[in-house]
């Protein structure tokens, strides 16, 4: 029986392995993390991370093929193939900070592995990481005299949270990086070997390990830059009277456009798209390519705009104040169906919000505890309310921050009728039905389209 190892048991490395569990019964996978808590509650029934589906799958093979365990020197000894997936957070210090990737993680995990490793190995990168990580990985591993080979290889991830199960099963491709050596071709087809029992052979490519590094970067870029394009075309809409569904309706049936990540929104979040076009940037401006930095810097910029523009279109129409008035928060996830609040818009909005000394009231189905974090430092400001429509009670506004299902299914005329009046609503998300609300009484604030208006 072949031993899978993966050093990381987050929003990546617990659904991946637990697919990988799934798909390869003949297999043992084990995950490995430095955080007991989160260890704990992977081996429990209530998983670290929210995500569809993904308690079925790890009921299905936990404690079979699946382990989770605090152990990394015994899990990296037994381990034929080692999956790194631990956090690469952009750095807050020194040198690339606000930019580059700190990498400490990686680096303690790579000497981590050298130190217990007895017999030779195929090292996985799965974070995302900036190009040319793999060598500097290889550099660590084979540093002094080791007895053992290391072969690295470059696997990114392409699932996005909150479908994570759905995309590991039916990925459109699995992309995997190595060296074009004896010892490199054979690591790429024990790993593809893997992917085999559930991903179509032509589904599965295999490119050198800078164009896989660099290739998950920009994809992760690309789809961004979609969003940041719509947005600004959004503001135009607002200035002028065209519709951004009317607008993405119409760009996205050109064959050549695609109608998928066309909806305008208060922009972008979760842990990927702000960092790695950030790590794009630093490499960019690391090989002197000024302009094409500029460039790809720009589509976080645009989305930084989105989330300012809409806390002042509130204000605006507002009667220009926000001071003393309750504003329900609906939303707090960067995204619908999960817990994960990274990057999320909600964060700068709710900041703006309370800079302008808004009572501001948070619900969200599965968010709470990462936004009570993320707003920690506003302390007594804010309220918490799983509830939403204990948290629309006396309030001016809500402002849809996450495309909850839960959300289009709400009482309006109940949330209306608790309010105070004028009631304002701003669809942050494009995802209510615009003329109900305007009927029932609201004061209608979507993205990108005139607002309907009793005033
Ligand atoms: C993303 C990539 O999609 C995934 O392939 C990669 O592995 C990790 O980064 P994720 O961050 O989980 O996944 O979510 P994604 O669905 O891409 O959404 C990112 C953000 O963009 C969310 O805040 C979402 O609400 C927003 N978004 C998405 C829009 O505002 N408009 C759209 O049309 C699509
Ligand atoms: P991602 O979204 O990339 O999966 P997460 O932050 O959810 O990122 O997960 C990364 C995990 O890696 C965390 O649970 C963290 O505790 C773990 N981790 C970081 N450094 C190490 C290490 N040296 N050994 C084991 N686990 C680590």
């Amino acid at each position: 029986m072949k031993t899978i190892l993966c050093i990381g048991a987050g929003y990546v490395g617990g659904p991946t392995m637990a697919m990988i569990a799934r798909k390869c019964p003949e297999y043992r996978v084990v995950v490995v993390d430095i955080d007991a808590e989160r260890i704990r509650a992977w081996q429990s029934d209530r998983l670290p991370i929210y995500e569809p589906g993904l308690q079925d799958l790890v009921k299905a093979t936990l404690n079979k093929n699946l382990f989770f365990s605090m152990d990394i020197a015994k899990g990296i000894e037994e381990a034929d193939i080692i999956f790194v997936s631990v956090n690469t957070p952009t750095k807050t210090f020194g040198q690339g900070a606000g930019r580059a990737a700190d990498l400490q993680y990686w680096e303690k995990t790579a000497r981590q592995i050298k130190a217990h490793a007895k017999t030779d190995k195929i090292v996985v990168e799965k974070s995302t990481l900036p190009v040319r990580t793999a060598e500097a990985m290889e550099r660590i591993l084979q540093s002094g005299n080791p007895t053992v080979h290391f072969e690295v290889l470059s696997n990114p991830e392409f699932l996005a949270e909150g479908t994570a199960v759905k995309d590991l099963e039916n990925a459109d491709r699995v992309l995997i990086g190595g060296h074009d050596t004896e010892t490199g071709r054979k690591a790429v087809k024990a790993l593809a070997d893997v992917y085999e029992h559930w991903i179509p052979r032509e589904r599965i490519l295999m490119t050198s390990v800078w164009s896989s590094e660099l290739s998950k970067l920009a994809a992760n870029a690309v789809l961004a830059q979609r969003i940041s394009s719509i947005n600004s075309l959004s503001a135009i809409c607002e200035s002028t009277e065209a519709d951004i569904t009317e607008v993405a309706r119409a760009i996205g049936m050109d064959a050549r456009i695609g109608s998928r990540f066309l909806n305008a929104s208060v922009g972008f979040g979760g842990s990927c798209f702000k960092k790695d076009i950030l790590n794009l940037v630093y490499l960019c401006q690391h090989y002197g390519l000024n302009e094409v930095a500029a460039y790809w810097e720009q589509v976080v910029t645009m989305n930084q705009y989105q989330e300012d523009r809409f806390v002042q279109r509130m204000i605006a129409a507002m009667f220009n104040t926000v001071a003393g008035k309750r504003i329900a928060v609906f939303g707090f996830a960067f995204k619908a169906d999960t817990g994960d609040t990274r990057e999320s818009p909600a964060i700068r909005v709710c900041h703006s919000l309370i800079e302008e000394r808004a009572a501001v009231v948070i619900t969200d189905p599965k968010a709470l505890n990462n936004a009570r974090k993320d707003m920690a430092d506003c302390g007594d400001k804010i309220v918490y309310e799983e509830d939403p429509y204990r948290a629309a009670e006396g309030a001016h506004a809500l402002a849809i921050m996450t495309d909850w299902a839960e959300y289009k299914a709400l009482d309006y005329r109940r949330l209306y009728a608790s309010m105070s009046k004028p009631a304002f609503i701003f669809d942050g998300r494009n995802c209510l039905n615009h003329r109900d609300l305007f009927e029932i009484g609201f004061n209608v604030y979507p993205i990108g389209k005139k607002p309907l208006s009793h005033l």
